[in-house]
């Protein structure tokens, strides 16, 4: 299980209620983190458990009564005495509509991707409830596209220069994870997120804007925490998902030095 934010080492225990649920959690533990921990998923996109949180796909947003808005579970704190909210049906809204909006910017080849089956977008789709897109994807169709034109940074090409994975920056949703992992996990700070709104994409900062020109080691921390097909190992573009895995943060053997068979 990923409980989305790393766990507090505070010895002070704090309750709370999610849900109707009281869960106690030491002090410091996030309410994305609570609630896992009290077997209730609070749908994510950009949180793991390896790297601290960020609060940038908006996707795990819940309710606090006597609170305005609806906060990030991720970056809120649990404290003593919250009373929280976690699948009302405006929340659902919201997630949906929030899905819609990923999913519209996305290529939808889903059935002949390499991470189908092990997609966290995809996942995410489903348990949003998500159906229908009203915003159309135009991807490849794009008339700047046909003509070869770059109209949107993520349409770049793949970038297959590292001999371990691809960097595929159409399947990008920038929620940042890799960058998180490369800083955090592996201490690289290889990765950056570059450009604005539609132009914003994950970066190597390489003269030739690529993997192996970088200051990337092949770590593998990205590939393991991208939640797309944007960073995919080549062994499963060439052969598929495997049924069984290693979850390592090291490219450069089998065994890991934070292994976890899965
Ligand atoms: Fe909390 Fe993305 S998981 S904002």
């Amino acid at each position: 299980i990923d409980y989305g934010t790393p766990a507090s080492t505070s010895e002070k225990m704090i309750t709370l209620t999610i849900d109707g649920n009281e869960v106690t959690v030491p002090e410091g533990t996030s309410i994305m983190r609570a609630s896992m921990e009290a077997g209730i998923q609070v749908p994510k996109l950009c949180a793991s458990d390896m790297v601290d949180a960020f609060g940038s796909c908006r996707l795990c947003l819940v309710e606090i009564e006597g609170r305005n808005g609806t906060p990030a579970s991720c970056t809120t704190p649990a404290m003593e005495g919250l009373v929280v909210r976690t699948q009302t049906q405006r929340l659902k809204d919201i997630r949906k509509g929030v899905m819609e909006l990923y999913i519209s910017d996305h290529p939808l080849d889903c059935l002949t991707c390499a991470a189908n089956g092990d997609c966290e977008l995809q996942d995410m789709a489903g348990a949003v409830g998500l159906r229908d897109v009203r915003y159309g994807y135009e991807g490849e169709n794009h008339v700047f596209a046909k003509a070869g034109m770059v109209a949107n940074d993520r349409w770049l090409p793949k970038d297959e220069s590292n001999p371990y994975f691809t960097y595929d920056p159409s399947k990008c949703i920038v929620c940042s994870l890799c960058v998180r992992a490369c800083e955090e996990v592996q201490g690289t700070f290889a990765l950056t997120i570059e450009g604005r709104g539609f132009n914003s994409r994950v970066s190597s900062g390489a003269a030739h804007d690529n993997f192996i020109d970088s200051e990337c080691v092949s770590c593998g921390a990205c590939v393991q925490a991208c939640p797309t097909a944007t960073l995919t190992e080549k062994s499963v573009i060439a052969i598929g998902q495997p049924e069984h895995s290693k979850v390592t943060t090291c490219a450069y053997c089998g065994v890991g030095c934070s292994f976890k068979a899965e």
